[in-house]
């Protein structure tokens, strides 16, 4: 606001004042925000003419394919949403930061993003690891987190402000037991676990549990971290205990390093993972060794749904045809729900869109409908995919 826009408001008020001190104060109002005067974009963002929301995001580093990917997802909602009028007569302004797949940042970014750039919501992570270190802070800021694709029943358990459009590892866990029991008619199964992360001590402890309430035998059960290149021990004791299948809950850079040493090794039983495993990165790293193997993921570009048909048309023709996978789709869904929830809420204060976000109910998204139960869960089916001939090959469809 110049100088000058001040003086002029001024003189109006002179001329007003001999009428009621309402209307005056009426008219220096409208003067103030009139458009006589020009405006920085900073101005016009902290006057509220945009709603601004955060992301955060493994845009680099170890896991760069789900920050990418979900990013990608995130922009075309955004696109889409300003392109049709934005939300409460305003555009929405994606604040996104790179927290670089590394432990620490993304609580330092999510911080950032609540104190400097005042986000009234944020979307993120992918990884389960990096949205439990954001959660506790938005939580404490009241500002509501939606993640698209984190799958840790802890996530949401943080409290009432922490949302997400996906299923949980309770069901994936549960699912892969019974593809392990009846697709692959695997009974005896190792199983390798990367403890550094959240995620896939969470997975394994959900397979575990029905698999062997099932009458499946747990053979091996071997650990590494995030990060290792070798697992040639833990193999060799794995192939020593002689299972019919290896279930890998982790990410795609070990897994494909795991597969193809594996192989190397002479083992020659299906591997399979869950939705850790999905990015184009697993062919890229694990090559031929990949064929064969089996994860679980939340969509499937093969889905001739129109809604699914329609989103991957219109990420193709904004990123270069790239296909979109699990976590563009939900990325997209992410804040698609959460500018439905700002239009129900009629405002983007707290507890309202708090309130409404948690009121999603049959939300109609590119992964399905999206209904948050009362721990601020989706429920949703999954997808098996396989690896065949080099290229992701859809499975089948199973349902909750
Ligand atoms: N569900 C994984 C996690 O919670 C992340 C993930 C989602 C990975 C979707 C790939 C696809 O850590």
């Amino acid at each position: 606001m110049g100088e000058a826009c001040v003086a002029d408001a001024f003189g109006q008020f002179m001329i007003m004042k001999k009428y009621f001190f309402l209307l005056a104060v009426l008219v220096l109002g409208i003067a103030l925000t009139g458009t006589g005067c020009k405006k920085t974009a900073e101005e016009t963002a902290a006057d509220g003419k945009v709603i601004k929301v955060g992301e955060f995001a493994s845009l680099t580093g170890k896991e760069a394919a789900f920050g990418q990917s979900s990013h990608k997802g995130t922009l075309l909602a955004v696109d889409d949403i300003n392109a049709s009028g934005g939300v409460l007569g305003k555009n929405i302004n994606l604040v996104y930061e790179d927290n670089q797949s590394k432990p620490g940042e993304s609580a330092t970014i999510v911080r950032k993003l609540i104190s400097r750039d005042k986000v009234v919501a944020v979307l993120g992570e992918v990884a389960s690891g990096r949205s439990l270190e954001a959660a506790p802070i938005c939580q404490d800021n009241k500002i509501p987190m939606i993640s698209p694709s984190s799958t840790n029943p802890k996530v949401t358990a943080v409290g009432d402000y922490i949302f997400r459009v996906c299923f949980t590892d309770p069901f994936q866990g549960k699912l892969l037991a019974n593809f392990a029991k009846n697709s692959l008619k695997a009974n005896r199964v190792a199983m390798l676990t990367d403890v550094a992360a959240p995620y896939s001590v969470g997975l394994a402890g959900f397979f575990r549990e029905p698999f062997t309430a099932n009458g499946g035998t747990l053979v091996a059960e071997q650990k590494f971290s995030s990060g290792d290149k070798d697992f040639k021990a833990q193999l060799t004791a794995i192939k020593a205990a002689n299972p019919e299948a290896i279930f890998v809950p982790g990410y795609y850079t070990e897994a494909a390093l795991i597969t193809q040493q594996a192989r190397q090794l002479g083992i020659t039983v299906p591997l399979f993972g869950g939705d850790g495993w999905e990015a184009p990165e697993l062919l890229q790293i694990g090559g031929s060794a990949m064929e064969g193997t089996y994860y679980s993921t939340h969509y499937s570009a093969e889905d001739t749904a129109p809604a699914v048909q329609e989103f991957v048309k219109k990420f193709r023709a904004k990123f270069g045809g790239e296909t979109p996978d699990a976590m563009a789709a939900l990325g997209y869904d992410s804040a698609m729900v959460l500018a439905d929830a700002m239009k129900r809420a009629g405002t983007t204060e707290e507890p309202k869109l708090r309130d409404a976000i948690a009121a999603t109910k049959d939300y109609v998204g590119v992964t399905g409908k999206t209904t948050l139960d009362a721990e601020r869960n989706a429920t949703k089916g999954a997808v098996i995919i396989t690896i065949k001939d080099g290229k992701f090959k859809y499975v089948e469809t199973i349902n909750p």
